[in-house]
């Protein structure tokens, strides 16, 4: 299937309070969030013309704006109204929205005091899961050589493009030696994160997830921690180091994107889609459409 360009997708697109023309959706080569990275973000889902967690979501991108010192124009209430008016224009039942905000041209330079705070709301449609047999094979993961940096290195826990340059790193190599995606430790060494998308392992009846000090807390990962629960399994947040990998038997990946996504390869270790792995992907598929 040939790859459509997103500049070139049909639709409307909210922004700077406007409803424009997909192809109009532009904005200036001389804007600071272009320049310096001063860009933060979401990505949601629609399922059955719903957006999940969407206020979790707003709220995450107000926070996101504030540890970047930007300026965000629009409360969480108002996030939610452009949101929604842009899904009722796009009219899609399984869909994908990605809401940015940037520090435009007004100032060109580190300092960006002057810039006014740019928004856009993007829908598309995006069909909610592959077949899922073929999620069920799992997917395989390389470890990168590029670690989550500390919180005092960047505000790591901001949803911001900055902090995705090391992602694309990492997934670029991972993707040129074969596997789907990559694994990320995080500065002090800890196994952390996929590029887009937090990480759980099972040993029996328990769960061991990172914990998040140094990454997103994904809205996701918070989903499933409590799914996880409900379903009688017990979930231990913890630093947990690469050695450890070996000894667990399953794994998987959360994320608004990923969904729950079992994995069944790291390096060369080798994980079962285990019954509660199916049962969890089950359970969140079935949650989001409720
Ligand atoms: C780097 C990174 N970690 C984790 C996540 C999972 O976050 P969420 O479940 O809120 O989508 C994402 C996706 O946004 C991500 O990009």
């Amino acid at each position: 299937m040939a790859l459509v360009p997103f500049d070139q997708l049909q639709g409307k697109i909210w922004m700077d309070g406007d409803i424009v023309d997909w192809s109009d959706a532009h904005i200036h080569v001389l804007s600071h969030g272009l320049h310096y990275g001063s860009v933060v973000f979401e990505g949601e889902r629609i399922y059955n013309g719903k957006i999940f967690q969407s206020r979790a979501h707003s709220q995450r991108l107000v926070g996101s704006a504030q540890m970047l010192g930007m300026d965000m124009p629009y409360s969480v209430d108002e996030l939610e109204q452009i949101k929604r008016e842009t899904a009722d224009i796009q009219g899609l039942d399984d869909a994908y929205v990605r809401v940015v905000a940037w520090r435009g041209s007004d100032q060109m330079g580190i300092s960006a005091q002057a810039t006014k705070t740019h928004m856009a709301c993007a829908i598309w449609a995006w069909p909610s899961y592959f077949p899922l047999e073929a999620r069920l094979k799992g997917i395989k993961l390389q470890t990168s050589r590029w670690k989550r940096p500390s919180p005092d290195t960047i505000p790591c826990h901001a949803k911001a493009a900055g902090l995705y340059m090391i992602c694309t790193l990492s997934k670029h190599e991972a993707e040129a030696q074969g596997f789907d995606d990559a694994l990320m430790h995080d500065y002090r060494g800890y196994v952390a994160e996929a590029t887009g998308a937090n990480v759980f392992f099972q040993d029996g009846k328990t769960l061991h997830t990172p914990t998040p000090d140094c990454f997103l807390n994904g809205i996701t990962r918070q989903t499933v921690m409590q799914l996880a629960k409900d379903h009688g399994l017990e979930v231990i947040e913890r630093h947990i180091k690469p050695e450890e990998i070996a000894d667990f038997h399953g794994c998987f990946i959360t994320g608004s994107a990923a969904e729950v996504t079992p994995v069944a390869l790291i390096d060369e270790h080798e994980f079962v889609v285990s019954d509660e792995i199916r049962a969890l992907l089950t359970a969140y598929d079935a949650l989001v459409r409720a």
